[in-house]
């Protein structure tokens, strides 16, 4: 019989075995970093090791796997396990010494989940969530047409409506993707529970648990959270904060773990403010191709550059139809609607069947409303406003930043969005930090939960969705006088 106490102790044997597996290959690594494995050497059977540890032979399996896709090992069929010749060149970040698996539980659904709780909370400084002060969403048009348009459409709003999405909204869609540089018609989209949704259904459609997912490192929590539900064994391939994923890494990434997909935010990146440089994306696509790798993309932040034009995404290069574009209305006009959308490709016909699983369809009121406001000249003009608000509030936190942190910090230097990623001195633990500036009230996202691993202990993610003033400039000094006493 499943008791509560049973559930709970299962939970805690989980844990503890993925605690287990994740130091097993810190030791190891070192044992490869030290030299005291060499590129060729055989370890030990899985058999063996797991005699030697006292550990299951499913945690060496997974000890294994883990130092297989970082790029540790090679596996010869019908052989055995060897250090690779490259050693691990697949270290996560450049600016990292070397890659460490084993952290400490990161409950990022609670931390998320905890900000989220608190997002209404005026005496929390919104430095963690990624949103935007409310002035900076047109609430008062959005409300006026929103009352007309439930009025209008009488009972329409009320029954179901059609599983890809509302007519008029998919129309806008469609226009909108030009300015994008992409020509979509509106059959080819789907309407979703915003962008979060999307990329549920893109990855279910193209995966199954125990595929592997590359993903940028770091990357957006929640991207990690979403692997982890769908059981996918997620691939970190370094990534440079000015220009994207490393392209040598992605390519021996895609050649060694044979991925089923690629999980990326090539413009505007969450946490690192980069946008790929289109020759590069245009690279991408090409290299991923060769190897038969899907594409997910995130483009949720692609309106809000701070240069001149807006990138293409990697959907206008895709030539395959293999790149699923996912994105919504969330960092720009309204995240409370959850409107968001997909352009599928290929994989249109066994999405639209996950879209009836999943939610049937997207709120109506919320897809009229927005369809309508997007039909009048008044987004592009809020657009504009904002575009201009979040270059000019980025630039304000990044001086005072640099004003106020301790020496050695360094920030990046986003080409658009809203978010800044912070690097202490290494050593400086930033959970710590969230956990004493929390008590402040101060809300920040410690770098740990952008990585699977332990490589971002010492950075963190800021906000600056909210212009720097009312008591804000204020809680940045508590927070850079917690930092300095770390
Ligand atoms: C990169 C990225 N993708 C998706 C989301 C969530 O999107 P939505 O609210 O539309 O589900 C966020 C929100 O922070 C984000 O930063």
């Amino acid at each position: 019989m499943t008791t509560v106490a049973s559930t709970v102790r299962r939970g805690r044997t989980a844990r503890r075995d993925r605690v287990l597996y994740q130091r097993l290959a810190d030791e190891l690594v070192g044992l490869i970093e030290t030299r005291v494995l060499r590129p060729g050497d055989r370890l030990p059977s899985v058999r063996t090791y797991s005699r030697q540890k006292r550990v299951s032979l499913a945690t060496v399996l997974r000890t294994y796997q883990l130092l297989e896709d970082r790029g540790y090992l090679d596996v010869r069929p019908q052989s055995g396990h060897y250090v690779s010749s490259t050693g691990g060149q697949l270290a996560p970040s450049p600016s990292v010494p070397r890659p460490s698996f084993a952290k400490e539980e990161v409950r990022v659904a609670d931390l998320a989940w905890d900000l989220l709780a608190r997002v209404n909370d005026k005496a929390l400084a919104p430095f963690g969530l990624a949103t935007a002060a409310p002035e900076h969403y047109p609430a008062r048009r959005l409300s006026r047409i929103l009352a007309r348009v439930s009025r209008e459409s009488g009972v329409a709003s009320v029954i179901y409506g059609p599983p890809a999405g509302h007519e008029a909204l998919l129309h806008q869609l469609a226009r909108r993707s030009l300015a994008a540089g992409l020509t979509l018609r509106p059959e080819e989209l789907l309407v979703t529970n915003g962008c979060t949704e999307a990329i549920h259904l893109a990855l279910r459609a193209l995966t199954r648990a125990g595929d592997v997912l590359l993903v940028e490192s770091p990357s957006y929590y929640a991207f990690l959270e979403t692997a982890e539900s769908l059981g996918l064994r997620v691939v970190e391939v370094p990534t440079d904060p000015e220009t994207g994923v490393s392209l040598e890494h992605l390519e021996a990434a895609a050649r060694r773990t044979r991925p089923r997909a690629f999980l990326t935010n090539p413009t505007f990146h969450n946490p690192l403010g980069f946008s790929v440089p289109d020759d590069r994306k245009r690279e991408q696509l090409a290299l991923l191709a060769r190897h038969g790798v899907a594409v997910v993309e995130d483009d949720i932040y692609g309106d809000l550059y701070f240069g001149d034009a807006r990138p293409a995404p990697l959907k206008a290069f895709d030539e395959t139809g293999d790149v699923i574009l996912c994105s919504s209305f969330s960092k720009t006009v309204a995240p409370g609607f959850r409107v968001g959308w997909l352009a599928a490709g290929r994989h249109a016909e066994r999405i639209r069947k996950l879209k009836l699983a999943s939610s049937i369809h997207t709120n109506t009121l919320a897809q009229l409303t927005l369809a309508e406001y997007l039909s009048g000249g008044g987004a592009e003009h809020h657009l504009r406003r904002l575009r201009q608000a979040f270059r000019a509030q980025v630039a304000d936190y990044s001086v005072a930043v640099a004003r106020l942190f301790p020496e050695g910090t360094r920030v990046s230097r986003p080409q658009g969005g809203h978010l800044l990623w912070i690097e202490l001195a290494r050593g400086k633990d930033t959970m710590e930090l969230s956990r004493r500036a929390l008590a402040r009230r101060v809300g920040i996202v410690p770098g740990r939960v952008f990585s699977t691993g332990d490589t971002y202990g010492h950075c963190f993610r800021l906000n600056c969705g909210f212009p720097l003033r009312g008591g804000r400039e204020e809680a940045l000094e508590t927070l850079a006088a917690l930092a300095r006493e770390l």
